[in-house]
């Protein structure tokens, strides 16, 4: 699919299908429109009027216009109120014309939407997202499928003449989302911490990147007791990935993005049972995703930030060298860990990542974690829990993710909290009481966090959708890439 940024008017593009955006209440045909609707012998002011299109958020309407017309079909998609324009309201109107361009079997697309906020730029970036992220599909794991080939094929970008660049830039963006989705789709026997160390590497291959595999003897020697305590049940051989860009010339600041990586949950010995959603815990991998999607977007961008892309990939599962619950493990910080609960496991695994990413010495340090099902009882399947003490790398988040529609709520660190992680033989238990789950989860992390201003992400309820909406299909989202990406480029 390509995507062109195109100098011809509205009323004067031919092809398949042409899409035209229009605001709530302002369905008017003057100017160009009412040369449109002459054009099309009336057509467009008939659709409006049988459908009763008044330009109102989330509706649309298609029609096919006669078999002369230099364009197909018409596909009108309504903005909402003119003044309540949000960026993401045309990632979604153009996710929704994608979509109906391919119910209609158009090859080729014309797309007039209205710029957002005078920029261009971001405007062209919204909508190739939408296109892309809408029509993106998955049949790695199916034997046949009945849509494999795509038939769109153009996808014009009315107005935006010039926008190459922003075109450009949104695809290596995609390119990072589609990547953290495939990983978190993968099931736990496609994507192992072996395949996600290779992926790594293979990203590091094709974009330059600095690649670090620890093995599970280097883990040792640097102290890993909390993540390697989590692996040691596992057949497959934990790997700690470090993936590093590094622009050239003196780097404008330091990042560290730590994604937690665990490819198949089972809750280890406190197994999770059955309508615990166990056959999903190959989603636990989905901060490492985000992270190495991350990776495959700024690798292409190539922006003036160094960053480290860190995940302590493992499995947790059952066997005869299972952690007992109540074993006590040390993190690589020397703090001692009582494991009262073997199912809090990301958050030891997180620890040694983040004692480890905390010595890099780089500005700030973000992870992204499937950590706790509390958060998503506190903020449902769409909102990613945000813990911070840094207002500075809080608020950089919360504007990164502004416009991207994913959407992040600011949790608080309720230090008083940390009485419930009090243990009677180590420095800490790994699980509090089920109440307020997911802010003892952020505060267990905090443990191993010295200097470096710090934000946790817990992205259990995003990173999956049961149902297809917006630009996401339905299964894996790739939540977090894009905010990643802003917030490192900003
Ligand atoms: N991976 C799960 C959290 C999770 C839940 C991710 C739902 C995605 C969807 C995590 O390791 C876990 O098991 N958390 C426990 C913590 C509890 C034992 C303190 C939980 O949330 O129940
Ligand atoms: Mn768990
Ligand atoms: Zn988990």
């Amino acid at each position: 699919m390509e995507f062109r940024a195109s100098d011809t008017p509205r009323l004067d593009w031919s092809g398949d299908g042409l899409a035209i955006g229009f605001f709530e209440d302002t369905v008017e045909l003057t100017g160009d429109l009412a040369d449109l609707d002459q054009k099309f012998s009336g057509v467009l002011q008939e659709l409006i009027a049988e459908t009763e299109f008044k330009g109102k958020l989330n509706t649309n309407a298609a029609t096919r216009i006669g078999s002369n017309s230099p364009v197909r079909k018409l596909i009108l998609v309504g903005l909402g109120k003119a003044e309540e324009l949000e960026l993401n309201t045309l990632r979604l109107a153009a996710a929704a014309i994608a979509r109906l361009a391919k119910k209609e079997k158009c090859k080729s697309l014309g797309i007039s939407l209205p710029v957002w906020q005078n920029n261009p730029d971001a405007t062209t970036g919204a909508i190739v997202e939408g296109v892309e992220l809408a029509l993106y599909q998955d049949h790695r794991f199916k034997s046949e499928s009945e849509d494999k080939v795509l038939l769109l094929e153009q996808v014009d970008l009315i107005g935006l003449a010039g926008q190459e660049a922003a075109i450009d830039r949104a695809k290596k963006i995609t390119s990072g989302v589609k990547l953290a989705r495939e990983l978190v789709a993968a099931p736990a026997n496609a994507v192992t911490p072996i395949t996600l160390a290779e992926t790594a590497e293979n990203l590091a291959k094709e974009y330059g990147l600095n690649v670090e595999i620890l093995e599970k003897e280097d883990c040792e020697k640097l102290g890993m007791g909390a993540f390697l305590g989590v692996a040691q049940a596992s057949d497959l051989p934990p790997k700690f990935i470090h993936l590093t860009y590094k622009p050239v010339g003196t780097p404008r600041k330091k990042l560290a993005i730590i994604g937690k990586g665990l490819t198949f949950d089972s809750g280890g010995l406190n197994i999770k049972g059955a309508g615990s959603g166990i056959e999903m815990m190959k989603i636990d991998m989905g901060g490492a995703a985000a992270t190495f999607g991350a990776a495959k977007a700024i690798a292409q961008l190539k922006p003036d930030v160094e960053v480290h892309f860190i995940s302590a990939a493992t499995e947790n599962m059952i066997s005869g060298r299972a952690i007992h619950p109540g074993d006590v493990l040390k993190a690589s910080n020397g703090k001692t860990i009582e494991v009262n609960n073997t199912d809090a496991e990301g958050r030891l695994t997180l620890a040694d990542a983040l004692v480890f990413a905390d010595k890099l010495g780089v500005d700030a340090i973000v992870d992204l974690a499937t950590l706790t099902g509390a958060c998503v009882v506190a903020l449902g399947d769409d909102i990613a829990g945000l813990w911070s003490l840094d207002d500075n790398v809080a608020n950089q988040l919360l504007a990164a993710a502004q416009t991207t529609g994913e959407k992040i709520w600011r949790m608080p660190m309720e230090e008083k909290y940390f009485d419930g992680l009090k243990s009677i033989v180590a420095d800490m238990k790994n699980t509090g009481p089920r109440a307020g789950g997911s802010i003892t989860a952020a505060l267990f992390l905090k443990q191993f966090v010295k200097e470096t201003p710090w934000a946790h992400l817990d992205v259990a309820g995003p990173v999956w959708t049961e149902k297809e909406s917006g630009y996401n299909n339905a299964g894996a989202t790739g939540y977090g890439v894009r905010t990643l990406v802003n917030w490192v480029l900003s």
